[in-house]
This record gives structure tokens, C-alpha cells and sequence, in this order.
């Protein structure tokens, strides 16, 4: 059972549905380190086909999926130019420690496009080593899960053609930023050297992360993975939930986008919060006013009553992420716990209590 039971502090909280539980028990499977499982090989087709794309690979997490792709994009002494609140940024150096690669950040509202690169890569002071990769991600979750359209995936494309760079998107909520603006993953992605996507955020799979990329490119990351040793063995028991999440989980992503708007209104409305960024996608961050609220409070009494908070220290930085096993009468009924939860945390007496 999940922790809360109004589980908001992230889409990967979901728990396997009835389906992909029975998939799972039902799969087929071989030895995937060997190339043999057939639900392994039926996943990589599907979203090789679903991508436009020749080939995919299956990887234990979005981390290697990054990862991976870096290592097949670059090489050692190479930048990677990228917004400075990436995830990848925050992958414990594994771009610098595994990759060998060093980063060019650039200060976005988590749409990074073509004109912002051009500029950081012409305007340093000091030449970057040599400028390999544009790393991208859509919908960027630090910066409110924001997404953006395929125009800007094809200037970065052209400027990267251009200067001889290559480009990787890191499509962890890809689907979430397809349904966001209303065109196919493969219209979305279009370009893009590696896209890297999550099975187990907004999809609802408990594991697992694809890359799909050119024949090519995907037998280096292929390769990288085994390196890491994210080669697995009868990896088809997952492989089947995975399937099941992609059969069902994009539908009902236009659900959790409503729901995270009207957690936005909810929250808006509570004295103490306010949004950083208007509620896109599946997620909403507000930033907690620490001369009205004792975070720490509202986060515990929250909780107590069942509704999960991520609480993003420091800069009292609150967190919400709907998904599809929290439905619209459970925010309805989270936006009231949230209230009783101000008012418990509240620094100081309503103007007009008395004693
Ligand atoms: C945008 C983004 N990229 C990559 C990852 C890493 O995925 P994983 O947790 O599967 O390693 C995450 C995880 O939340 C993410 O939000």
C-alpha cells in the first residue's frame, strides 16, 4: 500500500494497476542480457514504432536512460549545454564522474530554445571544450513541469546541424507534454538524436525507462548499459507492465492535467502559498511564505490526514504531482485537508480573532 493516501508528492508513487499485474504474472520471458525476451523485444518495437524512430532500448531507470545517451552522443572533455535546472544536473555528477563531460548551463523558464543556446555558446568568455551536445527536457519538472512544442525541438535541431552538436531530449513526462500540446510523441520528438522516456512517472509502470534513437546510436547505449550493468535477465515480468502502460496510461493523462489545475485554484486560495509557476501539466509548486506558514507543520498535518506533500528544501518550495490514481474527488478533498493544514501551521492568529 502507498504511503499516503491522497499521494501527491510524485507521479512515480503510482502502484501497478490490476492489468499490468496480471501481465506481469503472464509474461513470457527469456534471458534479456542475451537478446532472447520476447516481451523485452515486443516493448523496444512498440516504442520504436510509436517514436518514428529504428530502435529502443529498455533501461532500468531515466537516469540511465540519460546517462547512457550522454555516453553515446560525446566523449570525454566534451559540454553538454543544457538548462542549469536540468535533472540530469542533479544525477550526482554522473555527467562529469561517468561521462567525462563538462555542462554550460543556461538560465531558462524551462523552455530552452535555440536562440538561448546560440547565444551562451557565443557569448562565453572563455570557449567552452568542445561544445558536443544540447541536452533538452520536456516537460521540465523543476521549472513547474512546463512543456513545449515541436518548433523549438526543430530550431535546436537545425542550430545543432549547424555546429556539428547533437541533441538528446530527456522525455521522462513525454506524454504528458504530447497531451499538453496536443501532437504525437514522434511529431514532438522529431530530431532528436537520443529521446530518453519514463515508464514509471505518468504512465503508471512500477520500473523502467526506454531510449529510441537510430540503429546506430541505440547499439552504443545498448552497449553503455551493459557497461553500467543495467542488462537484466528475465526483465520481460516488467517489460509486460510496461506495454500495459503505454496501451492505457496516455488517455489519462488530459485527466491529470485538469486535476492539476484545479489543485492550482485550490491552493492559490489558501493564505501562506503561492504558485511559482501557473500549474502545467501534472505539477503544481508553491512556494511556501515563511512569515504566514511554518512549513515544516503544514507539510506533518497534511500528511497526518493522508494527503502526500514533497517538500523541496531549501527555498520553501512545496511540490504537487497528480497522476491517475489520485482522481478529481481526491483533490477536491486534498484542497480541504491543504486548508485545515494552513490553518494548524498558521504563525499567527487570523486578523480579528480575539484571545
Ligand atoms: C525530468 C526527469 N528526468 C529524469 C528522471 C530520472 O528518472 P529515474 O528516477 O527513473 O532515474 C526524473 C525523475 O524524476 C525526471 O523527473
Amino acid at each position: 500500500m502507498a504511503p499516503y493516501r491522497i499521494e501527491l508528492r510524485s507521479d512515480t508513487q503510482t502502484v501497478p494497476t490490476p492489468d499490468m499485474r496480471e501481465a506481469m504474472a503472464m509474461a513470457e520471458v527469456a534471458d534479456e542480457q542475451w537478446g532472447e525476451d520476447p516481451t523485452v523485444l515486443e516493448l523496444e518495437r512498440t516504442c520504436a514504432d510509436m517514436f518514428g524512430r529504428e530502435a529502443a532500448v529498455f533501461v532500468p531507470s531515466g537516469t540511465m536512460g540519460n546517462l547512457t545517451s550522454m555516453l553515446a552522443l560525446t566523449g570525454r572533455g566534451d559540454t553538454v549545454i543544457v538548462d542549469g535546472l536540468s535533472h540530469m544536473v542533479g544525477e550526482n555528477g554522473n555527467y562529469a564522474v561517468v561521462a567525462g563531460c563538462t555542462l554550460l548551463p543556461v538560465e531558462t523558464d524551462g523552455v530552452l530554445d535555440a536562440d538561448m543556446v546560440r547565444e551562451r555558446l557565443d557569448s562565453a568568455t572563455i570557449p567552452p571544450a568542445r561544445p558536443a551536445l544540447i541536452w533538452t527536457e520536456n516537460t521540465h519538472n523543476v521549472r513547474g513541469g512546463v512543456s513545449w512544442g515541436p518548433e523549438v525541438m526543430q530550431g535546436i535541431v537545425e542550430l545543432a546541424a549547424e555546429r556539428g552538436m547533437r541533441v538528446h531530449l530527456d522525455g521522462a513526462r513525454i506524454f504528458n507534454a504530447a497531451v499538453d500540446q496536443g501532437v504525437s510523441v514522434e511529431e514532438l520528438t522529431a530530431g532528436a538524436d537520443t529521446v530518453q522516456f519514463c515508464l514509471s512517472k505518468g504512465l503508471g509502470a512500477p520500473f523502467g525507462s526506454m531510449v529510441v534513437g537510430s540503429g546506430e546510436t541505440i547499439e552504443r547505449v545498448a552497449r553503455y548499459k551493459k557497461m553500467l550493468g543495467g542488462a537484466m535477465r528475465q526483465a520481460g515480468v516488467m517489460a509486460a507492465a510496461g506495454l500495459i502502460a503505454l496501451r492505457d496510461g496516455p488517455a489519462r493523462l488530459a485527466a491529470d492535467h485538469a486535476n492539476a489545475q484545479r489543485l492550482g485554484e485550490l491552493l492559490a486560495d489558501i493564505p501562506g502559498l503561492d504558485l511559482i509557476y501557473p500549474a502545467a501539466t501534472n505539477m503544481v509548486f508553491v512556494r511556501v511564505d515563511p512569515e504566514v506558514l511554518d512549513q515544516q507543520r503544514f507539510v506533518d498535518a497534511a500528511r497526518a490526514q493522508g494527503v502526500g506533500v514533497a517538500d523541496i528544501r531549501p527555498g520553501h518550495r512545496l511540490r504537487f504531482v497528480t497522476h491517475h490514481q489520485v482522481d478529481a474527488s481526491a483533490i477536491e478533498e486534498a484542497g480541504q485537508i491543504l486548508r485545515d493544514a494552513a490553518e494548524s501551521a498558521a504563525l499567527h492568529a487570523p486578523a480579528g480573532a480575539i484571545g
